[in-house]
């Protein structure tokens, strides 16, 4: 089976090009340059859906910057535990007066985020703020500010460029709606 391509097509339906999605990372990258001009800015990528965004976002950002990961885990499946959220990587940088952007792949319950800007605000950043390359407004229990975005999605489940279907998938170059077959 070639891990490029998906095992059984027809469960992928590309909702986002290559091109697309290249287009509004550059777009972004191009806004976020000038927002955070002369300003101390760390971009925090949520491990580990995020890395290809952040990855492809911060080449398109001219101004100097520093990366941080964070890694958070959430037991949405157990029911008894539902939208408990915890940190299983901390950042390694003291955000304290520094100015923090949270890169994310996508908002969906708004659960994950929630907890991640709560708890950073407790170590104090000059500013905090949100990118994320997808949202679904549907699907959101929590409310979060999104200060940047690249596109809305409906209530559907979508896996390519970091985001996952059981770890499968993250490499593909689009964005698909996934669907179980
Ligand atoms: P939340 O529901 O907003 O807390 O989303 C938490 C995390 O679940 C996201 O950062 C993604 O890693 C993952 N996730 C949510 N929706 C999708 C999806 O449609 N495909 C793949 N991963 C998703
Ligand atoms: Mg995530």
């Amino acid at each position: 089976m070639s891990y490029r391509k998906p095992h059984i097509e027809d469960q992928l339906k590309i909702l986002l090009t290559q091109e697309e999605i290249e287009e509004k990372v550059a777009e972004l990258g191009k806004i976020i340059s000038h927002d955070y001009a002369g300003k101390e800015l760390i971009i925090v990528g949520v491990l580990r859906g995020s890395v290809y965004f952040l990855v492809d976002l911060s080449r398109k950002m001219h101004i100097p910057f520093t990366v941080d990961f964070i890694s958070i885990s959430h037991y949405s499946e157990q029911t008894d535990s539902a939208g408990v959220v915890r940190i299983t990587k901390d950042l390694d940088l003291s955000i304290t007066g520094r100015h923090i952007l949270i890169v994310e792949d996508i908002v969906d319950t708004g659960l994950s985020l929630g907890y991640l800007l709560r708890n950073l605000k407790t170590r104090n950043p000059a500013d905090l703020k949100v990118c994320t390359l997808l949202n679904v407004e549907a699907r959101r229990i929590v409310e979060v500010p999104v200060d940047y975005k690249g596109f809305d999605l409906p209530n559907i489940f979508v896996v390519g460029y970091g985001l996952d279907y059981n770890e499968k998938y993250r490499n593909l170059q689009f964005i698909a709606e996934y669907s179980q077959p």
